[in-house]
């Protein structure tokens, strides 16, 4: 019975991705649900807003009433391109922000989009989601789909689907639907990417799938159908394949510098008309996701060595790259400033950004850091200069955290005149162009 079913889900899945483009006007002329999106975060906030720019009624319910409040002002909480136009339209009329779990009651679709960040020892915590499904517990009615957006470790649905059949009014499959959609959009592109890229749908048996589908072809996405467990596995793996390839890239800069070799003029010549090539550039990996995420596979199996390697040379790099200064200059009572805090280009999250690993290292070092983000104006812990030219000004190293588009287009000949007069570039991300992850500034500009 249960291959019967999967071969359905197998041909459905298919199916799915093949006419979701088609459906779009049919199934958005059908009445519009009501949705509640638990967590108006990175995540949670741009999949409530386009949901209520599509028409759906959305509640927005978050735990911090001052954040919620700016929120129904039109106050966006982060940089999300497009997200500004779409909260003023939406702000009010079909989107409302609430810390009140008792608008569940009226929802069709129930969204976590909550966090799940490791502790201290590096594993999973499941509390975020946890505390919301017992907030809401008493909200829930049947004939509500609940689906789980969270990257989690895998298992966490099944988790879930326990706490709500405690509650024996409800029955998974038969009177309510779970299911695991992951999240896949990149920040900064959250509003673009909802309506592109395809959506798994991981439902724990055949008929939430079909519920939790109907939300996302409302949206006129491509579906995926299959099961909670594969949903789970495959959005980790998806960002593990990244970060792992990332981690290649940093180490072949390392073994590339064993030979005083700079491993951009290297990544060509593997790539350059080559369709067997694709070797990823270096860079200083990391971000909120990337860091966290193959912690959240390897508790079972501790012998996930690719997993745990990756990150041994991704989270290596900043003192890789200290270590490379130190062996150039003397640091100590020095100036460095650091161009780019947020963990990747073009967004202002700084969280797990390596450039504070940086900054540590550097201060380790006895020099005085300055730091500058064109994103951020300000940070909770340390001084962010507004001005860049302020920022450098008598800098005798310059140590890039981030690819901001920014850098590319500085005044090099300005920059020239207000650093110290033997500045030393650090520039992993080539933004400078000049190859080299190490060099001077005089040589070059
Ligand atoms: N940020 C990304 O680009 C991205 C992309 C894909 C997947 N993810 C995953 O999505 C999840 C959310 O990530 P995020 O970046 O949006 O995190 P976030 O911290 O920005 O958002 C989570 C939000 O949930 C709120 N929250 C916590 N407990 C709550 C409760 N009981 N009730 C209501 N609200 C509560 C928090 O205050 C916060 O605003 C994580 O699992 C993450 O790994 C993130």
């Amino acid at each position: 019975m249960e291959s019967i079913v999967l071969l359905f889900e197998r041909v459905s899945f298919k199916i799915s991705l093949f006419f979701s483009g088609h459906d779009m006007k049919k199934n958005t002329s059908k009445k519009n649900s009501t949705v509640a999106v638990i967590g108006v975060g990175r995540v949670g906030l741009p999949l409530a807003l386009i949901l209520a720019e599509k028409g759906f009624t959305v509640y927005g319910i978050g735990r911090n009433e001052k954040k919620t409040e700016q929120v129904n002002e039109g106050i966006m909480p982060f940089m999300e391109k497009g997200a500004p136009s779409i909260l003023r339209r939406v702000k009010g009329k079909t989107f409302f922000a609430t810390v009140d779990y008792s608008h569940v009651v009226k929802c069709d679709f129930i969204i976590l989009t909550l966090g799940t960040p490791i502790d201290e020892n590096m594993n999973p915590v499941f509390s975020q989601i946890h505390d919301a499904v017992a907030s809401m517990k008493q909200f829930l009615r049947p004939g509500q789909t609940l689906i789980l957006r969270s990257t989690v470790t895998p298992g966490t649905t099944k988790y879930v689907r326990s706490m709500l059949e405690a509650d024996k009014s409800l029955k998974v499959g038969i009177n309510f639907f779970l299911a695991f959609c992951p999240e896949r959009i990149a920040e900064g592109k959250a509003i673009e990417e909802i309506e592109t890229v395809p959506q798994m749908i991981g439902g724990v048996d055949a008929k939430s799938g079909k519920k939790a589908e109907e939300l996302f072809k409302k949206i006129g996405v491509a579906t995926m159908l299959t099961d909670d467990v594969s949903a789970e596995l495959a959005k980790l793996f998806t960002n593990m394949y990244r970060y792992i390839n990332f981690a290649m890239a940093n180490e072949f800069m390392i073994l590339a510098d064993n030979y005083h070799k700079d491993i951009h003029e290297i990544v060509d010549l593997v790539n350059f008309g080559y369709t067997r090539g694709g070797v990823s550039l270096p860079g200083l990996t990391a971000g909120p996701c990337l860091f966290k995420d193959g912690f959240f596979m390897i508790s079972d199996l501790p012998f996930a060595d690719l997993f745990l390697t990756s990150w041994k040379i991704n989270e290596s790099i900043p003192h890789f790259l200290v270590k490379k200064l130190r062996d150039t200059m003397v640091l100590a009572n020095k100036k460095v400033t650091i161009l780019g805090l947020a963990f990747k280009a073009e967004i202002d999250d700084v969280r797990a950004s390596l450039s504070f690993k940086a900054r540590k290292a550097l201060l380790r070092e006895r020099m005085e850091v300055a730091l500058h983000d064109p994103y951020l104006k300000n940070h909770s812990e340390h001084r962010i200069e507004k001005d860049i030219y302020q920022a450098l000004d008598g800098a005798n190293v310059i140590f890039v955290g981030t690819n901001h588009k920014e850098y590319k287009h500085l005044d090099m000949k300005r920059v020239r005149k207000i650093v110290k007069k033997n500045c030393i570039v650090c520039d992993v991300w080539n933004v400078f162009g000049t190859g080299k992850i190490i060099f001077s500034l005089s040589d070059y500009f």
